[in-house]
């Protein structure tokens, strides 16, 4: 195979700038990545590469800013038709759109459909990688990981749990069903091509103890899947989960006490938690995922990113309780909440939760989300004066970090010139 050499501005990241400083980020304005065999072999500046590679096959991206592909580290593919729907908070919100809709994809037909046009959705906006719910259906996993796999993707996914009457008849399982069928889909897709199986409780509302039980110890037998579930997301919600499991000393330990609290925990929200909480979180390097637009959008609250000193943090869309597909308009929400906490995140810090930071969350940190050698070569390429508000702001930019900003936020779909699956091309 050919070797590509695709050139344009890289920020590349050598680690977590909060940790490393900026000196940690190079930025060549004249760059160049060179790809073989879906992976990047080289990176550096564009005359360099040229030279040392002169047979490689070249597509010049000129001022255009190539990055790791963005890393979605909690969403939810089923409520893809259902996102922007107006005027619940998270329970009702539940009832009102989200179960009738995955009640839909009992069929196949529709499960295939609706996840072929999520990925395709996540890839027009620079999205390369998810850690995705599904529904209670086995067959919506494997539609999936089907429409995944197809697209040569890496992803993440698990059939969501629920098991309790608090779940509507329609959509419940068994806590032994659910052992029996996650156990089935892990055995089958863990680990194929560049996929793997994420053990997921919905949330301990929705369960039983004996199924989250029965879950920790699916979990206890593949270790090194990941487990992902929902904590302390809204004041009501955290209530609620307490009432159901009144032995719990909070939230966390509804799941701690069966077996579901673990380093390759990934506990989406995490908005109010209770000091015990993040200690024990921190002590056994769980990771916690903020979503920031679905934290505005069914108002539960504003996650605190000092939790980063301690605790592995990934960002995500969780849509369609998010609002948008896409991680710039994610990155922008995480900024703006941290305004609102008093903290103003640098865009280096919001690329790098969205690449880097998402990848350490989902333990992939050595195979995606950094332009490095080694690294899989899934890219995004951004247009850095996508539309004219934009490039007004950008064209002031006296650094590649003001030239980005605006970018961040205030850009979408537009803003997404290429992405690159593997070393391939998505566009033509
Ligand atoms: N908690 C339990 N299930 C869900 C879900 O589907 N979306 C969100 N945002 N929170 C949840
Ligand atoms: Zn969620």
């Amino acid at each position: 195979m050919t070797d590509q050499l695709i050139l344009g501005q890289t920020l590349a990241f050598a680690g977590d700038p909060a940790a490393l400083g900026l000196g940690a980020v190079r930025h060549e304005a004249h760059g160049a990545v060179l790809i073989r065999a879906g992976k990047i072999a080289a990176i550096g500046p564009a005359h360099m590469l040229r030279q040392n590679h002169p047979a490689a096959q070249i597509t010049d991206h000129g001022a255009k800013l190539i990055l790791p592909g963005f890393i979605d580290a909690h969403a939810h593919y089923p409520q893809t038709a259902i996102i922007a729907s107006w005027g619940k908070r998270l329970i009702d919100w539940l009832n009102s759109y989200t179960f009738p809709e995955e009640a839909r994809f009992s069929d196949p037909a529709y499960a295939s459909q609706i996840a072929g046009r999520y990925l395709d959705l996540l890839l027009a906006n620079g999205t390369t990688t998810v850690a995705s719910y599904c529904t209670i259906h086995p067959q919506s996993v494997e539609a999936f990981f089907t429409a995944a796999q197809t697209r040569k993707m890496r992803a993440l996914a698990g059939k969501t749990c629920m098991d309790r009457d608090t779940a509507p008849a329609y959509l419940r399982d068994t806590a032994q069903s659910a052992y029996d069928d996650s156990r089935a889909l892990l055995l089958r897709w863990h680990g194929v091509d560049r996929l793997s199986y994420v053990i997921t409780p919905r949330f301990s509302p929705t369960s039983t103890p004996a199924q989250l039980a029965a879950l920790g110890a699916l979990w206890a037998e593949h270790p090194d899947c990941l487990m992902q579930t929902h904590l302390s997301e809204q004041t009501d919600e955290i209530a609620w989960a307490k009432s159901l499991y009144p032995k719990a000393r909070d939230y966390l330990d509804t799941y701690e006490a069966y077996g579901l609290l673990g380093p390759n925990g990934l506990y989406g929200h995490a908005i109010h938690l209770e000091p015990r909480e993040i200690d024990r979180l921190a002590e056994m390097d769980a990771a916690l995922v903020h979503c920031p637009t679905s934290n505005s959008f069914i108002g539960s609250g504003l996650f605190d990113m000092g939790l980063r000193d301690r605790l592995r943090v990934g960002l995500a869309s969780d849509t369609g309780g998010g609002s948008s597909f896409s991680m710039l308009r994610t990155m922008a929400a995480a900024y703006e909440i941290a305004q609102l906490r008093g903290m103003a995140l640098h865009p280096a810090a919001l690329l790098w939760l969205a690449t880097g930071a998402s990848a350490a969350a989902l333990r992939l940190e050595n195979k995606i989300g950094r332009l490095a050698p080694e690294y899989e070569a899934d890219l995004v390429v951004l247009d850095l004066a996508a539309t004219p508000a934009i490039a007004q702001a950008a064209s002031r930019a006296e650094d590649i970090w003001q030239a980005v900003f605006p970018t961040i936020m205030m850009g979408d779909d537009r803003a997404i010139a290429q992405v690159y699956v593997a070393g391939r091309p998505t566009r033509a």
